[in-house]
């Protein structure tokens, strides 16, 4: 194959394709399905938000992506494709190879990642010479590359440092050095910037922003904030109690919301341009595993649920990668963010 049919197939082919992905887990009420039929792409170069209250099943299913559920106590169906290379059937060995390779992870708290008895530096130089055979110099430069890359200031002293030297927002920008020095093809962030205050969010969101379009990298990006969403994403997907509800574009999830939820999640969000405007939340929580309804699941909350809302509803595909799951979605005026 010549290089540039390799880079056309590149381009057509998305870089994570999940298909029918289904999760259960051991419990006191059995095994219990916490995801079901979970399907999405991510392009190449684009940022997927992964959207959806506290239990839909966003962690799970990022987790489910680098093969990192409980091996005894989960059950996984379905296909996961990294650039067209199916993981399911990988060795452990072979999966942490993709894992730091080719996928990276970042995540809410950064010592999940990091580990406080090596210093920063020390950390990369292993993570850059075991996947990629660089030696201890080279692997040194880099990792003083990467801390001045996500601007870390006098990142020469400080790859010396250990992790509890570190601020909370530079803990969690060596933490992105770590996950990015080797150029993966995909990062997996999930709520990387729930605990940091909205300055230092809104720091974090640009550097990942750049680095994305600086290595060609696509992002999933998980969060249950959709103003987050707004900033960086290309797409989204709308999870709901183990199920995707929606997907579309940034610009069609927020414009015009075709699911229920999607709109009582854009009503409790605060508003962009910081208008005036009354918060209005969802009543209720999303209910656990063992209580999922038979119908539609999110029927007890809707306000728009009719008798026929109690049956269960399938995905309906709305046009290519614009999907609701929703009874209906054909004679609802949803609203938009404004
Ligand atoms: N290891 C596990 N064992 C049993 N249940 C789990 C486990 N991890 C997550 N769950 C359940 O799966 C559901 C989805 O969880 P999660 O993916 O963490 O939600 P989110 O990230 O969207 O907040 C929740 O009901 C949660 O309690
Ligand atoms: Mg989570």
């Amino acid at each position: 194959m010549s290089d540039s049919t390799a880079r056309q197939l590149d381009e057509a082919s998305p870089v994570l394709a999940i298909d029918g992905l289904g999760v259960e887990f051991a419990s006191e009420h059995g095994w219990l399905r916490v995801l079901d039929e979970v399907s999405f792409a991510v392009g190449p170069r684009e940022t997927v938000g992964l959207v959806g209250e506290s239990g839909s099943g966003k962690s799970v299913t990022s987790l489910s992506v680098l093969g990192l559920l409980p091996r005894r106590s989960s059950r996984v169906v379905g296909d996961i494709r990294l650039r067209g290379r199916e993981l399911g059937g990988l060795s452990t060995a072979e999966l942490e190879d993709v894992r730091g390779r080719e996928i990276a992870m970042i995540f809410q708290e950064p010592m999940t990642s990091l580990n406080p008895a090596f210093t920063i530096g020390d950390q990369i130089v292993a993570v850059v010479r075991r996947h990629l055979g660089w030696t201890k110099k080279q692997a040194r430069a880099h990792a003083i590359e990467m801390l001045g890359h996500v601007g870390i200031p006098n990142p020469r002293q400080r790859v010396s440092e250990y992790p509890h030297q570190f601020s909370g927002g530079m803990r969690q920008r060596a933490m992105i050095a770590l996950a990015l020095s080797c150029r993966p093809r995909l990062l997996i962030a999930d709520e990387p910037t729930t605990a940091l205050d909205v300055t230092i969010q809104a720091q974090i969101l640009d550097l990942i922003r750049e680095m994305a379009e600086e290595n060609d990298m696509s992002v999933l990006f998980v969060t249950h904030d959709l103003g987050v969403v707004a900033d960086i994403c290309d797409r989204v997907v709308v999870m709901y109690a183990g199920q995707v509800v929606e997907e579309g574009t940034a610009e069609e999830v927020f414009c015009t919301p075709r699911h229920p939820y999607t709109e009582g999640l854009l009503r409790a969000m605060p508003d962009v341009e910081d208008h005036v405007r009354e918060l209005v939340p969802i009543p209720g929580t999303v209910p656990p595993p063992w209580e999922f309804p038979a119908g539609c699941r999110f029927a007890d909350r809707c306000s728009y649920a009719q008798d026929r809302c109690r049956q269960p509803v399938a995905l309906t595909e709305l046009g290519p990668r614009r999907a609701v799951r929703c009874h209906r979605f054909d004679e609802l005026d949803l609203e938009g963010a404004s």
